[in-house]
């Protein structure tokens, strides 16, 4: 969730919009350039979404910065490649910041390739082997370049080793905050949308290549390790605990969960005996129970509307972080206990807990296949935040959505810039767009077009052309007008349709 400075409270936000409008540090851009005009992405919309779809189609130009030609971050991606898989085997020695070990990669090769590369800044890394042999490598953050003993052609599978060492630290996103490792006091926790994870990790760092995790972490003896999915294993020993974790849904590197420290690991079952498995801070266990008995109800709120759960299990993790921290870290978001240390559940830790939650159908299931789709995250995160506001009595969606509307900042929210990706537009200014569609196309089939969304795309990443196509083909309208009025134009109507 994005929060703006004074705005911890929405519903404050909602009747204070010049004060909120802009997130900090962020101009706001007051002309827009028009919408836009850049080449398409090489990108694949339209593929099989069980087979990791969106998959860069092969690349014959790569992009002069090794990326896979998203509009937004150019260097981010790796022509050539599908990551299949990542076993990290990671030590952490708290004490030094002195992360280190192997990231083991099995990736399908896309096109025919001399060298490929990696989305790596910071780590350094010290051997590369591709099925099991020596391979040449070289630094050139924010790439590692990489070059096979023999040319590998589209359609082999190979299995990378890299061995690697880095002591991490936060670094400025260009969408604003600090994203990447953030050392605390008893550990560490990862904060990384959109472009952090590879400041601690080499990988194919872009929404677009979703993989399945496998996490080793080895940490100092005492300490609890967590990452997403569930737990495999935990083994202590005076020299250091080793807690195994494994995410078998594909998952994009953005929505990796990383946390150590003095963790308590709460179990649980939910609606439709869905596994639960949070994780708060040893100190935090009796605070932090109202939050964690209000995760099913959320669940069996949000699933009527936007289909079954699309993950194997679910929790929140509560960490020693920023405050305003939230994100949906997939089958686990992490949050700030700053945020939640009333215990109460007042407005913004019902806002807080679901949206976040809201991201696993939308952006964690279904991933954006570029970053200037974030919309298709931020947006239904807050319009579902909207309907749970709606459902516990505090507030309604009509009267959010024409807070919303008014508050609209010009500019496309189907065409954000990096700065602005994550301000008004792409939340409640998006929100807005979707409510104007419900309105447009009514309740039935606006809820159907939500559920066929995530029903057809689970596992893939989608982009905004996807969603308006398939608006079209469930409404049965050809709805070309109205995006390009409410979703692409830079100016809105003053008033909703209807
Ligand atoms: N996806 C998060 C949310 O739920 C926002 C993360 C923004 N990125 C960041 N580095 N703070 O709204
Ligand atoms: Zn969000």
């Amino acid at each position: 969730m994005h929060r703006r400075p004074g705005c911890v409270l929405l519903a404050a936000c909602l009747t204070t919009f010049a004060a909120c409008a802009t997130p900090p540090g962020v101009v706001s851009t007051e002309a827009r350039s028009t919408p836009s005009t850049e080449p398409s992405p090489q990108l694949s919309t339209t593929s099989n979404p069980s087979t990791d779809s969106t998959q860069p189609t092969p690349s014959t130009t790569p992009t002069d910065d090794n990326g896979i030609g998203d509009s937004l971050f150019p260097s981010l991606g790796n022509p050539g490649i599908d990551v299949q898989h990542y076993t990290l085997a990671l030590q952490y020695d708290a004490l030094r910041n002195d992360l280190s070990g192997t990231v083991h990669l099995d990736v399908a090769m896309t096109d025919d390739r001399d060298e490929f590369s990696l989305d790596s800044d910071g780590p350094i890394v010290s051997k590369v082997l591709i099925d099991g042999q020596p391979a040449k490598f070289e630094a050139a953050d924010p790439e590692l370049l990489i070059t096979p003993n023999a040319r590998l052609s589209r359609g082999q599978h190979i299995a990378v080793d890299i061995t690697y060492r880095v002591s991490p630290r936060p670094v400025k996103s260009q969408a604003g905050e600090e994203v990447g490792w953030f050392p605390t006091t008893a550990g560490a926790y990862v904060l990384d949308e959109p472009e952090g994870a590879h400041t601690w990790v080499p990988c194919d760092d872009h929404p677009s290549d979703k993989a399945t995790f496998r996490f080793d972490l080895h940490v100092d003896a005492g300490k609890t390790g967590v990452a997403n999915g569930a737990l495999i294993d935990h083994t202590s020993s005076p020299g250091g605990d080793t807690w195994i974790w494994q995410e078998d849904q594909p998952t994009a590197t953005y929505l990796v969960q990383l946390l150590i420290g003095d963790y308590t690991l709460v179990d649980g079952v939910g609606p439709d005996n869905l596994p639960l498995l949070s994780v708060v801070l040893q100190k935090d266990r009796t605070t932090m129970q109202p939050y964690l008995d209000t995760i099913s109800d959320q669940i069996d709120f949000f699933d009527d509307y936007f289909g079954p759960y699309p993950f194997d299990r679910y929790g929140i993790a509560i960490t020693d972080s920023f405050e305003g921290l939230a994100m949906e870290t997939t089958e686990r978001p992490t949050f700030s206990r700053a945020d939640f240390a009333s215990g109460r559940l007042d407005s913004p830790q019902q806002l807080f807990l679901s949206h976040e939650l809201a991201h696993q159908w939308f952006g964690d299931a279904v991933s954006p296949a570029r970053w200037k789709d974030i919309w298709l995250n931020e947006s239904f995160a807050t319009y579902a935040e909207w309907m749970w506001l709606e459902h516990i009595g505090m507030g309604t969606v009509d009267s959010l959505a024409n807070a919303g509307l008014l508050g609209r900042i010009p500019g496309s929210t189907a065409d954000p810039t990096v700065p602005e990706m994550f301000g008004y537009d792409s939340y409640e200014g998006g929100a807005v767009v979707l409510h104007a569609l419900r309105k447009t196309i009514g309740d039935d089939l606006f809820f159907t077009l939500l559920r066929r969304w995530v029903a057809d795309n689970k596992g893939s990443s989608r982009t905004t052309e996807d969603f308006v196509a398939l608006a079209n083909r469930v409404s049965g309208m050809d709805l070309t007008k109205f995006f390009a009025t409410w979703l692409y134009a830079d100016t809105l109507p003053a008033a909703f349709p209807g």
